[in-house]
This record gives structure tokens, C-alpha cells and sequence, in this order.
């Protein structure tokens, strides 16, 4: 079997341990992996790389992706969707592995299947945000990677007290990766794009009494939260301090994979090869009610799961 494996899309941690077990399963049973050097771009200019683990190895700890990625939209172009055809066929490929977000797992699986090529799509995001599994790869490692800045930030507030932090998180805009760290972290407030802010006075409320009850005062937001400066700083006016502001950006992205996205790694590339190796037309690693699972077809037609809006109003002190 020769394997194309695409990265397309946002990296997160945890794409290089599933490569590392899938390359070991590849090499087990004689077959071949090929990396594209670019996501989708790079299978169109043939810039390829055999995949080995003794290769990947050394990144297996590392976030990110040995393979690099592309979120250029190559296949809305048709002689572009030609031209993979012609490469497939010519480079002889029986299948395509692709990591991808919600965006990628949609839209590029179907086009696979036109050509009638197999397909295994694996979500891989920090975003937590594909319908159809309750977690993706990556996002356990970007709360683990919040919750180290979000102890550094407390540290500091329990020594220097009458402070109130913020810490913004990536998530594009989906607030799920903020609830999550948010309640994980035990955040005095967490605000995500989903659920609008029309009254601020509950926020304040619970942001002033932590500042006097604690010393400090920590609100947790996901990056595209609509007018988030105005927000903030009216916030901080009417909580009476000045916001010390962390914003964890990329870094939160490439941050160390845990334990649980290793787990989670090594699930998924046992089930993608035996899809690959079965011939499965088109699958997708998925995490359903407490396991690793392989979804038969596309990802479900539904809308990205919002954010719990029961721990959004825990979190918040909100009453329902
Ligand atoms: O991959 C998801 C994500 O990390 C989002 O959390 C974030 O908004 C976005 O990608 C950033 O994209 P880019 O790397 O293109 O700036």
C-alpha cells in the first residue's frame, strides 16, 4: 500500500505522534508512506518526502507538524483538481491520509471521493470545534499550554496583590477552547464569541468580588470575541483596575503534546491504518462517548457544537 499523507490547515500538537505510530504500522507491514512537503500546494508541485519513523522520531514530542501545512484553497481551481487526478494516478498512490480542521475534513474529502480516491480524515485542531467528535487532536496540549501561563499570571497575583489578568486564547471564533480552559483553570469570568455580553454588570460583579475576596482577578476570552478592546476596557473601568493583559497567540498552538493527545495519537493512527489498509472509501477518526471510533462518510452536516452554555453561566456565576 502507498499512502499519500496530507497536512492541510492549522497544525496542532500531536499530528507528529500520530505519524510516528502510523509510520511504525506502515513499515510493520511493508508499506509505504509519502509526506506532501506543504499540504495540498505541495502534492500539486510533487514535493515529497518518505515518511519513516526513525525519521520522525526525534519530532514525536514536539507540537506542530514535520510535514508542513498550507491553508491555500488550491482545489477550488479545477485544473487544479485535474491535475491531483493526474498525480495520484501517476505516483500511484491507494489512498490519501489528511489531518485537517473543520474547514479541510469538509470540503476536501468530497473532492477525494470524486476522484475516487480513499480517504481518512483525522481532526486535528486546538479549536475543538468538528462536528461529529468530541474532541480533536491538539486541544488538550493548547489548554495544557494555558494553564501554564495561567499559573505563572496567578503566582504573580498572589504575590502583588489588586491586580486583574486576562488571558486571551486562540480558537479562532469558537469559544470552546476558552470555556474549557477557563473552567479548568477556575477563571472569575470567561467570555467567548457565541454568547453576546448585553448586560456587563453580572461580569463586574463577579470580577470585583474576586479582586477583593482573593486579590486577583482572572477573566478568560477567546481572540474574536466581537469589540473585545471596548469590552475590556470597560470592564476594567468598571472593575476599578487596570487590566494586565496575557495573549497566548501561536505559541499556544505549538506547545508540547500532552499525555491525553498522545493517547489519543496513537488511538487514531491504529484505526486510520486499518481503515487505510481495509479500504475503507471514506472515514474519519472520531472520540464518542468516552473512545476512539472510525465515522464511515463525510462528517456530519451539522453546525460547529457551541460552547456549554451551562459552564459558560457556572463560570460566569450566571443564574439561569
Ligand atoms: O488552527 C486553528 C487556529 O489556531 C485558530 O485557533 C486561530 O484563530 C487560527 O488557527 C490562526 O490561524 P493562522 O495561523 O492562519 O493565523
Amino acid at each position: 500500500m502507498k499512502t499519500l499523507v496530507v497536512v492541510s490547515g492549522g497544525d496542532a500538537p500531536g499530528i507528529n505522534s500520530l505519524l510516528y505510530h502510523l509510520a511504525e504500522s506502515a513499515a510493520r507491514q511493508g508499506d509505504t508512506l509519502i509526506g506532501s512537503l506543504g499540504g495540498l500546494p505541495g502534492v500539486l508541485d510533487e514535493q515529497f518526502t518518505v515518511l519513516s519513523a526513525v525519521s520522525i522520531a526525534p519530532y514525536m514530542g514536539l507540537g506542530g507538524s514535520v510535514l508542513p501545512s498550507s491553508r491555500d484553497p488550491v482545489l477550488s481551481d479545477e485544473a487544479n483538481r485535474h491535475a491531483l487526478r493526474e498525480i495520484l494516478t501517476r505516483q500511484q498512490f491507494d489512498n490519501v491520509l489528511l489531518f485537517g480542521g473543520n474547514g479541510s475534513l469538509r470540503y476536501l474529502p468530497p473532492i477525494l471521493q470524486e476522484l475516487g480516491c480513499a480517504c481518512v480524515g483525522i481532526p486535528t485542531t486546538i479549536d475543538n470545534d468538528v462536528p461529529g467528535t468530541e474532541k480533536t487532536l491538539g486541544f488538550d496540549s493548547a489548554c495544557q499550554y494555558a494553564y501554564h501561563a495561567i499559573d505563572g499570571v496567578r503566582t504573580t497575583g498572589h504575590a502583588l496583590s489588586g491586580r486583574f489578568f486576562s488571558v486571551e486564547t486562540l480558537g479562532g471564533h469558537c469559544g470552546n477552547l476558552a470555556l474549557a480552559i477557563a473552567l479548568g483553570a477556575g477563571a472569575d469570568a470567561v467570555i467567548v464569541p457565541e454568547y453576546a455580553i448585553t448586560d456587563e454588570n453580572p461580569y463586574v460583579e463577579r470580577l470585583k468580588s474576586a479582586l477583593e475576596r482573593k486579590g486577583h482577578a482572572l477573566l478568560v476570552y477567546t481572540e474574536f470575541v466581537p469589540n473585545k478592546e471596548h469590552l475590556l476596557a470597560s470592564l476594567a473601568d468598571k472593575v476599578g483596575a487596570r487590566l494586565r493583559e496575557t495573549r497566548l497567540g501561536h505559541a499556544q498552538r505549538g506547545g508540547t503534546p500532552t499525555h491525553a493527545d498522545r493517547l489519543l495519537a496513537r488511538e487514531w493512527a491504529r484505526l486510520a491504518f486499518h481503515a487505510l489498509k481495509t479500504g475503507i472509501p471514506l472515514s474519519i477518526t472520531v472520540w464518542r462517548g468516552g473512545s476512539a471510533a472510525l465515522h464511515h462518510g463525510l462528517l456530519p452536516d451539522t453546525p460547529v457544537p457551541a460552547p456549554d452554555i451551562a459552564v459558560y453561566k457556572l463560570i460566569n456565576g450566571l443564574v439561569s
